[in-house]
């Protein structure tokens, strides 16, 4: 699709883009705003680790570091889907393991097209050991829907991959620390390797910044295709994460635009355009 193509909805995906809050006529014009541009942004040295900033709430009780086993990257780097799932599952590499209730490893499809990569579990994620499975899930499942997606069983092209950064919940949804994001960095790192996604949507400041390792905003990042350190052909589109569109909705619209954007890079130049 050209620039300047405007994109005809059907029945189903105008329902879902009215349940994503979006007013379906205005969907195409700000779909068609959308400048693609093609050339993939790798950052010439990468920035330090933004540093995190943390979210009022109850302090947490001192981590009881006892238990914890510093990870060996390496052996991760050479894992199949059984031996990195396992690895994650019983992983003790920093504080976190000792409040979770379980990990949370990834659902979707292992050859998928799309990979999002949200930040951490939550509560209900938790409990459960399947990434966005609480209210911003139910979110970006109706985004999903609306461009076709599923993380439910279906083909590779149709179904996603989601993974988060951690694989443990931190205590009351705090922000992930520096090192707990490089302790879980290697599993990661190694989903994609697996994945071997054409596309990766990074979903909110943690994802992207920690992803692309740099310190910019999402708002400055946004529109334009990255590339993840060290794996330059794999495109990466930054958008928001769910959760802050439901606190923000009016930038469900932005969202909708960078859901564009990533169909138009994965699906390749427009022919004949
Ligand atoms: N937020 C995330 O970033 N990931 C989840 O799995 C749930 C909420």
């Amino acid at each position: 699709m050209s620039a300047g193509t405007r994109v005809g909805y059907n029945e189903r995906q105008r329902a879902m883009l009215q349940e994503m809050g979006i007013r379906v006529w205005a969907a195409p014009a700000v779909a068609a705003a959308v400048p693609v541009e093609v050339a993939v942004m790798v950052p010439e040295v990468p920035a330090p680790a933004p540093t995190p900033v943390s979210r009022p709430g109850p302090t947490a009780s001192p981590p009881v570091l006892s238990s914890v086993v510093p990870l060996q990257p390496s052996g991760v780097a050479a894992m199949g889907w059984d031996d990195l799932r396992a690895a994650v599952a019983s992983c003790r590499a920093c504080a976190l393991c000792e409040r979770r209730t379980q990990t949370v490893f990834g659902v979707g499809h292992p050859q998928a097209q799309w990979m999002l990569i949200g930040e951490a579990p939550g509560e209900q994620e938790d409990q459960q050991g399947e990434p966005f499975v609480g209210k911003a899930g139910q979110l970006l499942d109706n985004m999903l829907r609306a461009v076709g997606l599923t993380r439910s069983d279906a083909p590779a092209h149709e179904q996603v991959y989601i993974a988060n950064v951690l694989k443990c919940r931190p205590p009351q949804n705090r922000n992930p620390e520096p090192q707990e994001v490089a302790q879980c960095e290697p599993y990661l790192q190694r989903q994609i390797a697996l994945v071997q996604p054409k596309l990766i949507l990074a979903m909110g400041r943690f994802a992207v910044q920690s992803l692309l390792k740099t310190g910019e905003p999402i708002g400055r990042l946004r529109g334009r295709v990255h590339a993840v350190p060290g794996m330059p052909g794999v495109p990466v589109v930054v958008t928001y994460h769910p959760a802050y569109l439901l606190r923000n909705p009016l930038d469900k619209a932005r969202s909708w635009e960078d859901l564009c954007l990533a169909r138009e890079v994965l699906a390749g130049p427009a022919r004949g355009s």
